[in-house]
């Protein structure tokens, strides 16, 4: 037997299936510009669709005997998009899932295309070095001292996880299953499943309580600590959350440092979603501190439209990651410009990202950012402004993010009253959640589609003022 020099592509239906090396396949173009034009339709006409569709039937799950055609495939597409969730539409604002900015599409599919691989410098060299120096600059502009840099994993819960292995090791806490970790009860559910995945007992989350403003309190902070030391506890790490999920607090992080400083602690920051604030100076002083930190945690995804995945996690001394995470890599070439990515983090093979974040933060130029930042800031007040805080009890901090319930309300009608307000305005494709928070449902509005225009905003506090 004996390999052709040329092989043929392999050409089902008329589509190859991959790529041919020598020369521009004109089903492919045909293909990706047809693939395109769907999702712009679905884009483009998301305000006449719901933020949130029906599940109707989906395609058939297996593959057939002699696969499907260019055609077949975009039906098949097609029947998923139309059952999507709809980030684009404008009234999506139930959570932290913004419209795709449109460079970040371009570099995902580029991404795909390019199918490298941020495990190791010699599988992705560019895109190796372009993290490297990402990150460099996004703990330049948190004000993390020189050196600061990190690593980009797929969600915050992610980097999270990352930050307290790291933070374990640093403080030899590795061995003992002691170890616990100290945030206010606002802060996020992936502190849980860290604990869980990093084998520590099931109390190893200690909670302090938070103020009417949703932060941390620092004199129960100081208690615990001290309790916990008293206790023969060991503290791997203190975290403080930039922007909580429910309703976008701020902990006070300059205060924790000095509380950590005292006790020789790590401080790590959950700024999944208040940390891009920082990217801004006109909107950095909502979220002060940052630069203080041990670790940071970043999610552009939440924010500024960066496809899924974007999060990033930032070290004042990166050392620590590869401390923690490099195993060697005997079967790849030693990097020649820093650590592999596979070395300096929890995943191996990984996508590079880092393209949709890069260009989509090189496409909105810094007034872009401004912009972004500002426009969510200012919905959100607008709303507040509109909602009449007499009727409602706000739960709102200083970010873009509202939850409210109506004043007066016992528990057993606030279940009621959330779930059908939620219903009455999804019909109307007004997209909200309901979290349930220190025992009572909410609703939720996350200001952060620039689709939302005032008119919307107007309407939904109507409905709101008119539902009680
Ligand atoms: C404050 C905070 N931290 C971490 C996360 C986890 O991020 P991800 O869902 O990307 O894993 C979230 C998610 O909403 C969050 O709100």
């Amino acid at each position: 037997m004996s390999l052709r020099a040329k092989p043929d592509a392999v050409v089902l239906n008329g589509l190859p299936a991959f790529a041919s090396p020598y020369g521009t396949d004109v089903e492919l173009v045909d293909f990706l510009e047809q693939v395109s034009a769907h999702l712009c339709r679905w884009l483009s006409t998301a305000a006449n669709r719901h933020p949130l569709p029906s599940l109707g039937c989906l395609p058939d799950i297996a593959p057939e005997r002699f696969g499907r055609n260019a055609r077949q495939l975009l039906e098949d597409l097609d029947q998923i998009m139309d059952r999507a969730y709809q980030p684009n539409h404008p009234g999506a604002l139930a959570h932290l899932d913004p419209p795709p900015l449109t460079a970040s599409i371009a570099a995902d599919l580029v991404c795909a295309g390019l199918n490298n691989n941020l495990l190791a410098e010699e599988l992705s060299p560019s895109l190796s070095l372009l993290e490297r120096r990402l990150c460099r600059w996004f703990a330049e502009r948190l004000g993390l001292p020189q050196g600061a840099s990190g690593v980009a994993a797929s969600g915050g819960t992610l980097s999270n996880l990352m930050a307290l292995v790291a933070a374990r090791h640093a403080a030899g806490l590795q061995h003992d299953p002691n170890a616990c970790i100290v945030a206010s009860r606002d802060a996020h559910v992936s502190l849980q499943k860290a604990v869980k995945v990093m084998g520590l007992r099931e109390d190893a989350l200690q909670l302090v309580g938070t103020d009417d403003q949703g932060c941390l309190d620092l004199v129960q902070l100081d208690w615990l600590l001290q309790h916990l030391h008293q206790q023969e506890r060991p503290v791997l790490a203190v975290v403080a959350t930039a922007g909580t999920t429910v309703s976008g607090s701020v902990d006070p992080i300059p205060k924790m440092r000095a509380l950590c400083d005292r006790d020789g602690l790590w401080l790590h920051v959950d700024g999944a979603i208040g940390a891009c604030f920082a990217l801004n100076p006109n909107t950095s002083t909502l979220v002060p501190g940052l630069k203080e930190a041990d670790s940071v945690t970043v999610n552009p995804q939440k924010l500024f439209g960066i496809t899924k995945t974007s999060s990033l996690l930032l070290l004042a001394n990166p050392s620590h990651l590869k401390t923690v995470f490099g195993t060697g890599l005997p079967y790849m070439e030693t990097s020649r410009d820093g650590e592999h990515g596979g070395e300096i983090g929890l995943q191996g093979t990984r996508a590079a990202e880092i393209l949709k974040l890069w260009l989509g933060l090189r496409q909105l130029g810094e007034e872009g950012i401004q912009h972004v930042l500002q426009s969510a800031l200012e919905r959100a007040s607008l709303f507040r402004h509109y909602l009449n805080d007499e009727k409602f009890m706000l739960r709102s901090g200083p970010l873009h993010i509202v939850s409210f319930r109506p004043c007066g309300l016992l528990s057993d009608q606030l279940v009621t009253w959330t779930a059908d307000t939620r219903q009455k305005l999804l019909r109307q494709g007004i997209m909200l959640s309901r979290p349930f928070y220190q025992d009572q449902y909410y609703l939720k509005a996350v200001f952060g589609n620039p689709h939302t225009d005032e008119r919307l905003i107007i309407q939904l506090a109507q409905q709101l003022l008119a539902s009680i």
